[in-house]
């Protein structure tokens, strides 16, 4: 399928125009339930829980879901997501990954619905969004900065690029606190631990009890090279600053802030999200030329991110400003325009 940005409601969208296993990556930011802007149609006031509730975990979600005032709403939302993630389930490749954006309220539910259709052994991680810096105004509850992002796969066989993100400042004062002719370093483990043998050999006077972490043949090049710091204690392996890849990409994902309002002229869209989150989500699960979908795109920022790595995109809003928005960044570029690093 072709590049697309499609004006409708993303179930009627996915079922009468997006074919079996065709996309590689979903990322989806649907309308949050305690969004005010969430409103069901008329015609949605039927969705309920199809099939009844059997069995104590049906029971317990059906009385959680239930529980509080006005939540009547949470169940027809969850309905809502539901039907459409069976869809987005559908509609992705084997080894296709889903990203699915939500706020803490309605977190566990949609967890829930996840892994009723992708299967609990698909989920790979939850993923914690530091969106914003702590507030200053919250009295009687801790201030909430965060949302989760819930990333699945439709199998065990997947695209996955392991990403690295910059080392703290603080990391690198306590790690890279040694330094010879060539620069700073940090010190990695070249014996073995108890809990693991190694290969035992006496090399330069030492032979450690449980042994070295490389043959010997290994550590001999290492040392010729100079990368091997003989300290008091014991041998460490040398990693230098310069040259370093960074720390691997964790779960929980500081270091993005979410557009601020100092920012409002990179802000198309209320709910728009920075284009480096998204560039992130695509680079990690997905390679170039891969097809990635927004059923929820609202101004654009998955395809934009798509589009500056050189991923197809389809988009859907229900929203005629969030299409027109979408389509002149994208024919804009927007993403080279001040957003893009790494
Ligand atoms: C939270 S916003 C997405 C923001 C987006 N991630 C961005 O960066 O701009 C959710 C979007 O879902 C759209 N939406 C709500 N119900 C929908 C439906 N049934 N089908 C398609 N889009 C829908 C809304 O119009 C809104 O633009």
């Amino acid at each position: 399928m072709e590049n697309n940005v499609i004006l409708g409601d993303s179930l009627q969208v996915l079922r009468d125009r997006v074919a079996n296993g065709t996309v590689d990556l979903i990322y989806l930011d649907p309308p949050f339930f305690i969004d005010r802007a969430f409103k069901l149609n008329a015609k949605d006031e039927s969705i309920g829980f199809q099939g009844g509730w059997e069995g104590v975990a049906e029971t317990l979600l059906a009385k959680a879901i239930s529980s509080g005032s006005g939540n009547s709403n949470l169940s027809r939302y969850v309905s809502f997501l539901h039907e459409r993630i069976i869809e987005l389930h559908r509609v992705l490749a084997d080894d296709g990954s889903l990203f699915l954006h939500i706020g803490p309220t309605e977190a566990p539910y949609i967890r829930l619905v996840l892994d009723a259709v992708f299967g609990m052994q698909n989920h790979r991680s939850t993923i914690t969004w530091q969106r914003s810096h702590p507030h200053n105004n919250v009295t009687t509850s801790l201030g909430n900065v965060s949302d989760l992002i819930f990333y699945y796969t439709k199998s065990r066989s997947f695209h996955f690029n392991l990403l690295y993100t910059e080392h703290d400042e603080k990391y690198l004062q306590n790690s890279f606190n040694n330094s010879d002719n060539r620069g700073q370093y940090a010190l990695a483990p070249i014996v073995q631990e108890k809990s693991r043998k190694g290969h035992v050999y006496e090399y330069n006077g030492v032979t450690p009890p449980y042994g070295w972490r490389v043959k010997i043949e290994k550590l001999k090049s290492l040392d010729d090279e100079g990368l091997i710091h003989w300290g008091s204690n014991r041998p460490y392996k040398k990693i230098y600053l310069e040259g370093a890849k960074g720390a691997p990409l964790q779960t929980v994902w500081s270091d993005i802030h979410n557009i601020t309002r100092t920012e409002i002229d990179r802000r198309h869209y209320p709910t728009q999200k920075p284009i480096k989150l998204l560039q992130r989500i695509v680079g990690l699960a997905s390679t170039e030329g891969d097809l990635v979908l927004d059923p929820f795109c609202g101004s654009g920022t998955t395809l934009v991110a798509a589009q500056s790595l050189g991923r197809r995109y389809i988009g859907i809003d229900v929203n005629p400003e969030a299409i027109a928005i979408t389509t002149e960044r994208l024919r804009l570029g927007d993403a080279n325009k001040g957003f893009f690093s790494s």
